[in-house]
């Protein structure tokens, strides 16, 4: 029946087209209409915006940069950058030690000036009144909401060592600061009509993903709060941008060398402030952005399998910790066996 129909149409002739001939040129029309500006705008956005510097000037938001998580990874390659361009930082971490280390490499190195204030995210919102303290009378025109935990390893949820204890570190410092440090310095940006703020999201927060759905949440959380705020408050000329890296060689990743699908913080943060006034959201590096976009398109047309390869890629990630959790074991208990043995 349907090789009739399409025979049968096949036999319509229009201008020296058969009718088919004619569906084809116009679905290949609409496609191209449709998707070609789309690749085109990408292009730009990608490539050529960031090489014409469209980006905001970010030396004209204020005298003061304030990085959270900003003695390791991705937090202080992004101290280091906005220090390169002669912005004073002021460095929020865990460890007064790390804090005084790198204050005294970036004030060395670039010239400016630096604070560091020592902090415990997972102390719970009590931490907030001294970085209030510590923070007035700065004139912020950056905040770079970086600060952020993972797992001791991959699990069930339940399964996890303090599951209570870790989901509820985690939402201190994935979530809380992000809106606590935002609702601190937004006023002043705001009285002054400019400034920018960087949170940092991750890929893991575009789609669901077994086995580390906490840390999957906390990043969804990022990402939608970063989204909606932008909105809000683009018209009053700030600039809120939310990052969404995959893996970026770090401590929290346990990727010391740089690869292809891994960059170094430095190259990462290097290319995301080049992105900030041109995208709000943004997974800055091409293999990144690759793998964004075959997530959300995985799981917009191909939920279940898309899910099915979440769940098998995590769920090796948790069997090889286990094995590797286990391994170390044993070696400690035959280390501890060994003056018995001797005996
Ligand atoms: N690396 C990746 O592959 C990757 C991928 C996607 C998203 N991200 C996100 O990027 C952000 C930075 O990750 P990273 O890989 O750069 O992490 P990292 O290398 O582990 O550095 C984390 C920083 O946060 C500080 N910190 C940790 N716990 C803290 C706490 N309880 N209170 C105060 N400061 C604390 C650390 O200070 P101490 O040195 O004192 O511990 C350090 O400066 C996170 O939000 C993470 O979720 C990372």
């Amino acid at each position: 029946m349907i090789l009739w129909i399409a025979e049968l149409l096949r036999g319509l002739n229009f201008f020296g087209l058969s009718y088919l001939e004619w569906v084809g040129l116009l679905v290949t029309l609409i496609a191209l209409g449709y998707y070609l500006p789309l690749y085109l705008y990408d292009v730009y956005i990608v490539l050529i915006a960031p090489a014409l510097k469209r980006g905001l000037n970010l030396r004209k938001m204020g005298k003061w940069a304030v990085v959270t998580g900003a003695t390791d990874g991705i937090g202080k390659a992004y101290a280091e950058e906005i220090a390169r361009l002669g912005i004073n930082i002021v460095l929020i971490s865990r460890s007064q030690q790390k804090l005084a280390t790198v204050s005294n490499e970036i004030e060395n190195t670039f010239g400016v000036i630096t604070r560091t204030i020592a902090v415990d995210f997972t102390e719970g919102v009590t931490v907030y009144d001294k970085i209030e303290r510590e923070l007035q009378g700065l004139e912020i025109g950056i905040l770079v909401n970086n600060v952020g935990i993972w797992y001791p390893y991959v699990d069930y949820f339940t399964d996890l060592p303090y599951a209570r204890k870790h989901s509820q570190d985690m939402i201190y410092c994935n979530v809380i600061p992000v809106t606590f440090l935002t609702h601190l310095v937004l006023p002043q940006m705001v009285g002054r009509r400019r400034g920018v703020i960087i949170n940092v999201g991750g890929l893991t927060g575009a789609i669901p993903v077994p086995f580390i759905s906490m840390y999957s949440a906390t990043k969804v959380f990022v990402e939608r709060f970063s989204e909606s705020l932008a909105m809000e408050y683009k018209r009053q000329g700030i600039t809120i941008q939310v990052v969404l890296p995959g893996y970026v060689a770090t401590k929290m990743a346990r990727v010391s060398k740089p690869s292809v699908m891994t960059p170094s913080p430095t190259l990462y943060v290097q290319k995301a402030l080049k992105t900030v006034g041109i995208e709000d959201r943004t997974a800055v590096y091409i293999p990144h952005r690759l793998a964004l976009k075959g997530f959300e398109w995985g799981y917009l047309f191909f939920k279940t399998i898309t899910g099915g390869i979440m769940y098998e890629r995590y769920s090796t990630m948790r069997e090889i910790s286990k094995r590797r959790r286990e391994a170390k074991f044993r070696r400690i208990t035959i280390q501890e066996e060994q003056p018995l043995t001797e005996l």
